[in-house]
C-alpha cells in the first residue's frame, strides 16, 4: 500500500503540485484577468463613451441605502487624508494608473473629494468628485466580489449628495461606465454630442 501510495505521488509533477499547493496562486490570477478584462473594456468602449448628466436637485435620498449597507458590515465614508496611499493603492492594483492618479487629484481637495466603502477593515469601493474637472463626478470602482450588492448605489448617490450640498445643481458624469447604472440609481441622461468628451485622443503610454 504505502509503496503504491509513494508511486502516485512520485507521478505529480511540479507544476500540479505549484498549483495545488499555492493557495495565493488561483486569486491573483482571477484579479489579474478581471483586471486585464475590464482595461481592455474600459479602453475599447471608450470612443464611443458619452458623458452623462445628473440632476442633483432630484437625486434619492442615500440615508436608506446607506443603512441597508450598514446592516450588513458595509460602512461607506468620506476619506481621511492619512489613508490616501493605501486608498490610491487599492484603485491602482483593481482599476489602474490613471483612476488611482483621478483619486489622489480628489484628495488634493478640500474637504476630500473621495468616498470609500469598508467591510470592517477591508476597502470594497470608492467613489470620487471634482478630480477629472470641476463639476465632473468619478471614477467610481467597486471591488469585482462586491458588486450588486448595492455599493455602487451607496457610493454614487452620498458622493452626488456631497456635490450637491457643496453647491453644485448638476453634475456630469465623464465617459460614463455602464450608463443604465447611472440611470437607475440617479436618473442621469446622455448629453448629445458628447462622445469622444474632454480625454484627449493620444494619450501617454507607460515608458
Ligand atoms: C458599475 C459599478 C460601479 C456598479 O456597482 P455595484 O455595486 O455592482 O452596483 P449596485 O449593486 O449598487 O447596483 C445598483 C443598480 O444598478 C444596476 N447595475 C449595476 N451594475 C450594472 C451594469 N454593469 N449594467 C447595468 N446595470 C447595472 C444594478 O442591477 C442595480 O439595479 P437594481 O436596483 O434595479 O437591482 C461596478 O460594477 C464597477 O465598479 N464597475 C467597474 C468600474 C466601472 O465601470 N465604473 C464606472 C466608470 S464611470
Amino acid at each position: 500500500m504505502g509503496g503504491r501510495r509513494a508511486g502516485t505521488f512520485a507521478t505529480i509533477s511540479p507544476i500540479t503540485i505549484t498549483i495545488l499547493f499555492v493557495p495565493n496562486l488561483w486569486t491573483l490570477l482571477l484579479r489579474g484577468s478581471l483586471r486585464w478584462a475590464e482595461l481592455q473594456c474600459f479602453f475599447h468602449k471608450r470612443p464611443n463613451m458619452v458623458d452623462l448628466l445628473v440632476k442633483l436637485y432630484d437625486i434619492p435620498d442615500p440615508s436608506e441605502t446607506l443603512a441597508a449597507l450598514a446592516a450588513h458590515g458595509i460602512v461607506v465614508r468620506r476619506a481621511m487624508a492619512n489613508e490616501k496611499t493605501q486608498v490610491a493603492d487599492w484603485i491602482r492594483n483593481r482599476f489602474g494608473d490613471r483612476w488611482a492618479a483621478e483619486c489622489e487629484a480628489a484628495f488634493a481637495r478640500q474637504p476630500i473629494a473621495c468616498f470609500i466603502a469598508l467591510y470592517k477593515t477591508q476597502m470594497v469601493g470608492f467613489a470620487c468628485h471634482d478630480a477629472t474637472c470641476a463639476n465632473f463626478f468619478g471614477p467610481i470602482g467597486i471591488d469585482p466580489v462586491s458588486r450588486h450588492k448595492g455599493v455602487g448605489r451607496a457610493l454614487l448617490l452620498a458622493t452626488l449628495q456631497s456635490m450637491h450640498h457643496g453647491g453644485y445643481a448638476y453634475a456630469i458624469v465623464g465617459s460614463a461606465g455602464p450608463e443604465e447604472f447611472f440611470e437607475k440609481c440617479a436618473g442621469a441622461i446622455a448629453i448629445p454630442g458628447s462622445t469622444p468628451g474632454i480625454y484627449p485622443s493620444t494619450t501617454i503610454k507607460r515608458q
